[in-house]
């Protein structure tokens, strides 16, 4: 099975990753609103010579969150620093990174719902007056040590906001919430890789992949390294539509960009259920995926696609996906 979605990438993927990734505002195509409030908060810091207050980047996989992290420690004209927060599961791997920052530095912490508590109660006193306190050694010869830390901007990253304890996000000055991509960005950000890719695209064969993305820009852009396999095997290299149309049904991604589980998860709902109302975990189950990445890359598109909708007894699949599978609707 094709795993489109799935976060696992391959060396030469990261490597491609890396050079499509936007290094400043002026390459990074969509998200006006964040970037609009980002671009004044970052003059307003340099003209006062500060670092930038902490920001929280929010949103469902592959729209950009660590390639706004980039952008802003460029635009800044600052050192970015990277971990994770699952990796940091000692206080001193914390202590350690908040170490190498120099004034004014980004440390940008992805999945930051998932820093351990002890290391997640170090952050609220580093963020809040550039210090932490920790104990050094064990047993009788224990003592706390008082480390103070150059003014830094903490840029965390999370699938849901409401993942992150609130005394966390409160200490967040900016909290920006990136949205799932229009089609017309997404053709823009298709034509961009295509030309980085050096592979000749039409503006509709672009269209066509924008169209069938989930409005993801990790997602267009990993479509497009396949269709352009299919164009350089079976074509004049090109990509247009009906080319990029078959790749994409070989590729089991629907007109409406659907994929082969959110088939799964909505034909399911559906043969097995009535329709729902589903519980997440059964849903999960039923398509062989872990309840929380259910909850974080397939739910949030269905839903704002109005597939699916959450109600208080559970997940209802919509007359709008009856129609879209050709099943006779039987619901309200
Ligand atoms: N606004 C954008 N313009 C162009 N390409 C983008 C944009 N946002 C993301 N991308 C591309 O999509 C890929 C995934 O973005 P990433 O920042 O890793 O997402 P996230 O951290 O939210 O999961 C990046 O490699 C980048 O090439
Ligand atoms: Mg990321």
């Amino acid at each position: 099975m094709d795993r489109i979605l799935s976060g696992e990438t391959s060396a030469e993927e990261q490597m491609l990753e890396k050079s499509l990734r936007p290094q400043w505002f002026s390459q990074y195509i969509g998200q006006n609103k964040v970037k609009h409030e980002l671009e004044i908060y970052i003059k307003a810091a340099k003209h006062r010579e500060e670092a930038l207050d902490h920001v929280l980047l929010y949103g469902p996989p592959g729209l950009g969150k660590t390639t706004m992290a980039t952008v802003i420690a460029n635009e800044m004209g600052v050192k970015l620093r990277t971990a994770s927060g699952p990796s940091i599961d000692k206080p001193g791997d914390l202590v350690a990174l908040l170490n190498e920052l120099e004034p004014g530095d980004v440390l940008f912490i992805d999945e930051i719902h998932r820093l351990p508590r002890i290391a997640e109660e170090l952050l609220y006193s580093a963020m809040e007056d550039f210090f932490v306190d920790i104990m050094i050694g064990q047993g009788p010869t224990a003592h706390p040590v008082h480390f103070p830390l150059p003014p830094f901007t903490l840029i965390g990253a999370t699938t849901r906001a409401g993942m992150l304890s609130a005394p966390l996000r409160d200490r967040f000055g900016i909290i920006s919430h990136m949205e799932y991509y229009q089609e017309e960005e997404l053709t823009e950000i298709v034509l961009r890789s295509a030309e980085i890719f050096n592979t000749p695209i039409l503006t509709e064969g672009a269209i066509e992949l924008a169209k069938r993305s989930r409005g993801t820009p990790r997602i267009a852009n990993r479509l497009l390294k396949r269709v352009r396999d299919f164009a350089q095997v079976q074509a004049d290299g090109t990509i247009n539509k009906e080319l990029a149309d078959q790749a994409l049904t070989l590729l089991q991604v629907d007109h409406a960009g659907l994929d082969y589980i959110d088939q799964k998860l909505l034909r399911s709902m559906i043969e097995l259920y009535q329709g729902g109302p589903v519980g997440l975990s059964t849903i999960a189950v039923n398509i062989g995926e872990e309840t929380e990445t259910v909850e974080d890359m397939y739910e949030p598109y269905l839903i704002q696609r109005g597939f699916l909708k959450r109600t208080a007894r559970g997940r209802v699949v919509t007359a709008f996906a009856y129609e879209h599978f050709g099943y006779p609707y039987q619901g309200e």
